[in-house]
């Protein structure tokens, strides 16, 4: 099938799906490689995640990654698609302060990456940036529950709303956040029982990491479920390969043959 001839995934795609039943699969991509393969794996939704700020740079938390940073992971992934929708992360400090930065924040991916969509953190904090952002034709995801650019707010990782009034909040916030014309809305790190009653209170869908079973999509971060970090192993993280055993293996093999004058042989040679 030619680029042309595939059928692309829209944000009305992903509400024709939850209006089906029909669950929506999310990773996170930050090259060209990787969302290459995703989506020739037939991955509904990628995610340029600020978890870049992590995985590909290797900061300790997401806070740091800056907005050049986050174009230029959204540009390689961009180029690496024909099929999936581009969600891609506004990064800490770029859409706090009114909605004036955030929409300059928002034009500026969309112009600069060819991305779809952005993703920001928060609720009723945010929702008039949310109203300013989707007035100017942007799709907006939200993201509820854990949001790693409060961690020194929160202080840990730890599961969150597991309290009545952190539970009502959450699930005002999800009906602010639809009403200001939210796509779809991360659920992060949250009770399973909460995450579906926010599912079902809601008309558009919800992804869940760490959310349980009953949300409308999920989503993981690509190192995590391809086993590529082995010091990260939280409850709700399945690993579906283990390439970092994987990859220290072939790695060290590579090593021991140059070492040995075994690689390479006379067949690969000119
Ligand atoms: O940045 C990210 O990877 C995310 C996911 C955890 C949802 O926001």
């Amino acid at each position: 099938m030619s680029a042309a001839e595939v059928k692309k995934v829209t944000t009305n795609t992903l509400q024709i799906m939850k209006a089906a039943g029909q669950k929506i699969s999310m990773l996170t991509a930050y090259d060209f490689s990787f969302a290459r393969l995703f989506d020739t794996a037939g991955i509904d939704v990628l995610l340029v995640g600020d978890s870049a700020s992590n995985v590909m740079a290797g900061h300790e938390t997401t806070v740091p990654i800056t907005l050049e940073q986050m174009i230029y992971h959204a540009q390689c992934v961009v180029r690496g698609i024909d099929r999936c929708l581009v969600v891609v992360d506004l990064p800490f400090g770029t859409y706090q302060s009114n909605p004036d930065v955030a929409l300059a924040s928002a034009i500026r991916v969309m112009k600069e990456t060819g991305g779809h969509s952005i993703k920001l953190e928060g609720g009723e904090e945010v929702v008039d940036s949310i109203r300013r952002i989707v007035k100017a034709g942007i799709p907006v995801m939200g993201h509820l529950g854990l949001t790693p650019q409060s961690i020194y707010k929160f202080g840990t990782y730890a599961v969150r709303a597991k309290e009545e009034d952190e539970a009502e909040k959450l699930k005002k916030d999800a009906l602010l956040l639809q009403q200001a014309g939210c796509f779809a809305i991360v659920l992060e790190k949250i009770p399973a029982a909460l995450a579906k009653a926010v599912s079902e209170s809601l008309e558009i869908p919800t992804i869940g990491i760490g959310a349980g079973k009953y949300c409308d999509g999920q989503v993981l971060v690509m190192h995590d479920m391809l086993g590529i970090n082995n010091d990260f192993n939280p409850r709700f993280l399945r690993k579906y390969a283990n390439l970092h055993d994987q990859i220290t293996g072939a790695v060290q093999q590579y090593v021991k043959d140059v070492q040995s004058n075994d690689f390479p042989n006379e067949q690969e040679q000119y």
